[in-house]
């Protein structure tokens, strides 16, 4: 009687695990999309902040009581004076590129009402064109590059984000408040590196961007 019943409990876990995609178990273990990662220590030297050339940092960054605030403005210059791309601002992480493996970038946002067309967290590099994933907030909703929904209603409240990319399998994973949200395949492999902030994508932009960003972590499955 006892075996019966337990293989009758094996036998429904093993079916709800063969119906439910991995992703999904999330609501029913309340597990962690860092569940299985070891956490990848940031230091002030891992930064760098990418702002429009001819202005002082002061002026579109500040970092207050743990809180990163990003901002920029349609007209600004773009981060070099060579470069034709949008203006941006933008945390890049540095000294921890990657080109294989599973990694994950997390921190928590906040974008103001009001603020439209940034890009707000990208994985930069890919073996085709010069980014992996952009994620862009228009009108309160984060979208893929300027197509595909991940997310909605997401203005004025802090929300947590999880990005996995596991190059090795060309998958990008995107979660927001710890739920799966969004996969795709990347674009492969290349010289990649996380970075979060704003960045104005080429259409439909404000013309004040805004992100704030706190308790900003990396990952990686060893
Ligand atoms: C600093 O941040 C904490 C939360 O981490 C918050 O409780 C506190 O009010 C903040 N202080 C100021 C001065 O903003
Ligand atoms: C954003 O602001 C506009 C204009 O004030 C308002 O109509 C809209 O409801 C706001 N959206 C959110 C999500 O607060
Ligand atoms: C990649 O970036 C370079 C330099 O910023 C730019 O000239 C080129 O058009 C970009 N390529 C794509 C596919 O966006
Ligand atoms: C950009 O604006 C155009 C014209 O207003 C609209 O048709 C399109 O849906 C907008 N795209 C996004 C991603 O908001």
């Amino acid at each position: 009687m006892k075996s019966l019943r337990y293989n009758l409990i094996v036998l429904l876990f093993l079916g709800l695990g063969g119906l439910i995609p991995l992703s999904d178990t999330n609501f029913l273990c309340g597990a962690d999309p860092t569940d299985g990662f070891t956490y990848v220590p940031l230091t002030e030297a891992n930064y760098v902040i990418q702002k429009p050339y001819d202005i002082p940092v002061e002026q579109r960054y500040s970092y207050v009581n743990g809180t990163h605030k990003f901002w920029v403005y349609a007209d600004d210059k773009a981060h070099d004076p060579g470069s034709l791309t949008q203006p941006r601002t933008e945390l890049r992480v540095t000294g921890l590129d990657y080109s294989s493996g599973v990694w994950q970038f997390e921190g928590h946002a906040f974008v103001p009402n009001g603020t439209s067309g940034q890009t707000i967290v990208q994985i930069h590099g890919a073996a085709h064109g010069n980014t992996t994933i952009l994620l862009r907030i228009f009108e309160g909703n984060m979208r893929y590059y300027s197509s595909d929904i991940v997310a909605k209603n997401l203005y004025d409240k802090w929300f947590r984000l999880n990005l996995i990319h596991d190059v090795n399998k060309g998958k990008l994973k995107v979660f927001i408040d710890g739920k799966f949200k969004f996969h795709i395949h990347d674009q492969g492999p290349g010289d990649l590196y996380f970075k979060c902030g704003v960045y104005a994508a080429p259409r439909n932009i404000s013309y004040y961007m805004e992100s704030r960003w706190r308790d900003i972590k990396l990952y990686k499955m060893l």
